[in-house]
């Protein structure tokens, strides 16, 4: 019966029944319906798993389309027909958490013509464990769309739980908080959530491009976009883009996953994006750096010049050489440029006279260890596109292939005067910074970002980017440092939307400046980031003299990779702990590494991920019996031991604490 309900509703798609069209995956376990209401609003539903059943629907009849000012683009429609196709694909990547991801879906495409004579297609996409849609304007006379808001719901059938921070956060770097969908306020794309039969959620956009970020709130049962504002005179006018057809909007999905497992392993994001732009993809190295960084958050160092100025051409030799000494890739320093004193007139090609580019970029080179420059803008977006060109040039001459930028200011200065950086304006100047990077073979570590959405596979330029409450609020955040359970939440929320720079691998945890606050993490935590927290371009943050005294557990940091061949979750609870294993790419070798939120927990590790017949080498850096974040942070045990894949490991973690293995086949 169920088989034939199928072929039925197949047929009707095929043979046209044009106010409403179905969609399922290719493994049928998930169904999209969309249709035309009688007022002409466009509308979809999805079902998941036992899909000819009523309460298999996940999503209920959800909204869609647009007000303009041109015309209300929430009614009126009628459908002029659609297509059906299909994609059973893979591609590699150029870095990432595996190198093969396969991108498999059944896409639909609805026509759509409205009263006022505007055509609007939309695109759906249905994977096994989620689905997507985009919508696409035809060229029409090149008429233009001034967007006041987009009408997309998300009508999820009960009040799961969802973790979230709200919408005006300023650089997303909040603390992630959960509540039930309900009683949330508004909420920055994305959001996790937890339905209430156990499974998970994920929503966001992929491939932001010349279009505002979305935010979602929470209105009559529905989830609802709000797209971020131009702002006028710094003000927020009505106005959330402006288009020129032929256009389409970026692609908002949802996983819809059984388990973590699932729900970290869908590439959906990547999967909407466009295939890699950059014809030669050589010089892009994922690399792990350290940096003159760290003391200036701990305010032993400043940026700018003065008897504590931290990036000084004999402070870089020594890091430069430290880097040499220990199988680091590159070196970041902040502070070398001009324009610290006000954070407003940085130079991007001006050295403060105690930093000398020319030499160091030679002792670099000798050393074959890497500069990372660093380009802190204070929120001028519009003075920094007007060098770009230059700077880049600037950078390239001196052999530096990737740069860290920086927006410090809550409202930038774009080429449209003051703007919120996730706003039409903002997303264009970000775009614009990471094509012209590429020309000069530039990588770009983005802090102060739009939301990432997956435009690292179109340019893998864009290697890392910050959107987070990192580690350096742990050195002075005024409510004491980061609690254990929001790194614990990360790889479950804000990961999901890309690498993320949280610079990991403290080994001093209070900061004599700021009494009070501190890292909230055992030792062993900190090296358990550097698998659990995926960035390929990882940072090793602390001051070389603080790893020195632990040189042992610094081991693991000189032998962790940041490049993959395959990733997997073992196991894990959102803002609770979380236990991934990865196979360096191009090796043998495999990395596990856990970190753990306020409850002291053991973790079983099955070891069959490795090849049966090998015996591996391993070692194990752990808490110690005593460990606890707040009362004995340097209590770390380093076990060796010898493994196969018909081991398993029983790991505990302790208050804050976590774990990391590197298991080597030699
Ligand atoms: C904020 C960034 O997150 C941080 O990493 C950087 O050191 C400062 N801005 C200065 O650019």
């Amino acid at each position: 019966m169920k088989r034939f309900l199928y072929l039925f509703s197949l047929l009707l798609c095929i043979t046209g029944c044009y106010d409403h069209a179905d969609l399922p995956s290719p493994d049928r376990c998930l169904y999209l319906t969309f249709q035309v209401t009688d007022d002409g609003t466009p509308q979809y539903a999805v079902k998941q798993d036992n899909i000819m059943q009523e309460d298999e629907t996940v999503i209920d009849w959800s909204s869609m389309g647009f007000r303009c000012e041109e015309a209300d683009l929430t009614k009126d429609f009628y459908m002029t027909g659609y297509k059906l196709r299909s994609r059973f694909d893979e591609w590699n990547t150029v870095w990432g958490e595996e190198r093969t991801i396969e991108d498999q879906y059944y896409e639909l495409e609805v026509r759509l013509k409205h009263r006022s004579g505007i055509r609007m297609n939309i695109l759906f996409r249905a994977y096994d464990e989620g689905f997507a849609f985009r919508y696409v304007f035809p060229e029409q006379n090149g008429k233009l769309l001034t967007i006041t808001d987009e009408a997309t719901e998300y009508r999820f059938v009960a009040d799961h739980e969802a973790w979230s921070i709200p919408w005006r956060t300023e650089y997303y770097e909040g603390l992630w908080a959960k509540a039930p969908l309900s009683q949330k306020d508004t909420m920055c794309s994305p959001i996790t959530l937890e339905l209430t039969n156990g499974t998970y959620a994920f929503i966001h956009e992929a491939a932001l491009t010349d279009y505002p970020a979305q935010n979602l709130y929470m209105q009559d049962g529905a989830l609802r976009t709000y797209l971020t504002p131009w702002l006028k005179g710094g003000k927020e006018t009505p106005v959330k883009a402006y288009e020129t057809m032929p256009f389409a909007t970026p692609w908002r999905f949802v996983i819809l996953a059984h388990d973590l497992q699932e729900l970290t392993a869908s590439r959906i994001m990547l999967n909407l994006n466009e295939p890699c732009r950059i014809e030669d993809t050589s010089w892009i190295k994922p690399m792990k750096f350290i940096g003159i960084w760290w003391g200036m958050h701990m305010k032993s160092m400043t940026w700018e010049q003065g008897p504590k100025h931290g990036a000084t051409t004999r402070n870089m030799e020594r890091y430069l050489r430290f880097a040499h000494d220990h199988h680091i890739q590159a070196v970041l320093a902040e502070g070398w440029n001009k324009g610290w004193e006000d954070w407003k007139s940085f130079s991007f090609t001006e050295p403060y006279d105690d930093w000398d580019m020319d030499y160091l970029s030679r002792l670099a080179d000798s050393l074959g260890v890497q500069i990372i420059g660093h380009n802190e803008t204070g929120g001028n977006a519009a003075d920094y596109e007007s060098v770009l060109d230059e700077a880049y040039a600037y950078h390239q001459a001196h052999h530096i292939h990737a740069i860290k930028t920086g927006y410090v200011a809550p409202i930038i200065r774009t080429s449209d005067g003051l703007q919120w950086n996730k706003g039409q304006s903002g997303v264009r100047h970000y775009r614009k910074v990471i094509e012209t990077a590429a020309r000069y073979h530039i990588a770009i570590d983005n802090h102060e970002p739009v939301m990432p959405t997956g435009l690292q596979r179109t340019y893998p330029n864009l290697m890392s980017q910050e959107g987070v409450r990192g580690q350096e609020w742990n050195a002075w955040s005024a409510d004491g440092g980061s609690p254990a359970s929001h790194v614990a939440t990360l790889p479950f929320t804000r990961i999901l939307a890309g690498p993320v720079d949280y610079t990991p691998g403290v080994f001093a945890f209070e900061n004599p400046a700021m009494p009070g606050t501190r890292v909230h993490a055992t030792l062993a935590n900190q090296l358990g980031l550097f698998v659990c927290l995926y960035s390929p371009l990882q940072m090793a943050c602390d001051l070389p003299e603080n790893y020195m005294r632990h040189p042992d557990a610094f081991r693991f940091i000189e032998d962790v990779p940041c490049d993959w061949e395959q990733s997997m979750l073992i196991d894990g609870a959102i803002g609770e702990f979380c236990v991934f294993a990865r196979q360096e790419r191009g090796a043998e070798n495999w990395y596990i590494g856990g970190i753990n939120a306020d409850e002291p927990r053991e973790v079983t590790i099955p070891l069959d991920m490795l090849e049966p017949d090998s015996t591996y080498e391993a070692v194990i850096y752990r808490d110690g019996d005593d460990a606890d974040w707040q009362t004995r942070p340097y209590d770390y045990v380093i076990d060796h031991r010898r493994l196969t894949a018909a081991d398993t490991l029983h790991l505990r973690m302790a208050a804050g604490g976590g774990f990391a293995v590197s298991i080597k086949n030699d």
